[in-house]
């Protein structure tokens, strides 16, 4: 199975995310691939309902990794699996870096998406100065490690993102070859935590003329795109050409 994920981040209002679901949701996939979006959380129910019987399932884009109770501003990962979502991103680096998100919250978010069969969509990614220090692969190894080491994962399914963050959102990508290398390391990293193999996908300033070189590696398992996801003209160019 490939992988086509669009993270609608905070770009789209409901009204805007209802209107790209429709689009979005008559594009065919090709057998073999798997597509989701992940609309903002007050979008989620619309979105959900709008792509009901399409080709796409909806994904969160954060999980609180309590179940229920007095957690005031939060949706837990049991809430969102219970209203139809497949799939829950956990670590974003905009999470982690700009909302302060830590391994350990990453952890915690990861086992409560495994309890109640959410797939989580693990992102892991180095900063500028650790890819121009030679530490790329030591700080994404080190995150990896914090997420994964002693985890009980039993046959559930996860997936991991390799989104460096030099490359999100800036036009920077990773070059394909580099992407194809760093996620061979990830996936040597994490073959001990699962006896299936863990899918590894690249996310970073993915877009319809570079797209084609991440997905003619096999080790890549797909692209977890942002800004160009919102975008329906580049996505269906993305999602029609390339599954
Ligand atoms: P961009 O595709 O906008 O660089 O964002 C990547 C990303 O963060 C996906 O989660």
């Amino acid at each position: 199975m490939r992988y086509i994920f669009g993270n609608w981040k905070m770009y789209l209002n409901e009204e805007e995310s209802v209107r790209l679901a429709r689009e979005v949701g008559e594009l065919s996939v090709a057998p073999g691939f798997s597509c989701a979006v992940f609309p903002n959380t007050l979008s989620f129910l619309p979105v959900r309902d709008v792509l009901r019987n399409s080709s796409f399932s909806v994904g969160a884009q954060n999980v609180s990794w309590v179940p229920r109770g007095a957690y005031t501003g939060a949706t837990s990962a049991e809430l969102f699996r219970e209203s139809g979502a497949a799939y829950a991103l956990v670590g974003h680096s905009e999470r982690r870096y700009i909302f302060g998100e830590d391994d350990s919250a990453v952890r915690k978010k990861i086992e409560a998406c495994i309890d109640v069969g959410l797939v989580p969509v693990v992102c892991v990614g180095e900063e500028k100065h650790d890819r121009d220090n030679g530490k790329a692969e030591y700080r994404v190894k080190k995150q990896l490690m914090k997420v994964f080491e002693g985890l009980s994962i039993g046959t559930q399914s996860v997936i991991v993102a390799y989104e460096p963050i030099w490359a999100i959102g800036t036009g920077d990508a990773c070059s394909d070859t580099e992407a194809a290398r760093m996620i061979g390391v990830i996936k040597e990293y994490v073959a001990p935590y699962h006896s299936g193999e863990i899918p590894v996908l690249y996310g970073g300033s993915v877009d319809a003329q570079n797209v084609h070189t991440y997905l003619s590696h096999g080790i890549i398992d797909g692209v977890l795109i942002g800004k160009a996801s919102t975008d329906v003209t580049i996505f269906e160019k993305i999602v029609t050409e390339h599954t």
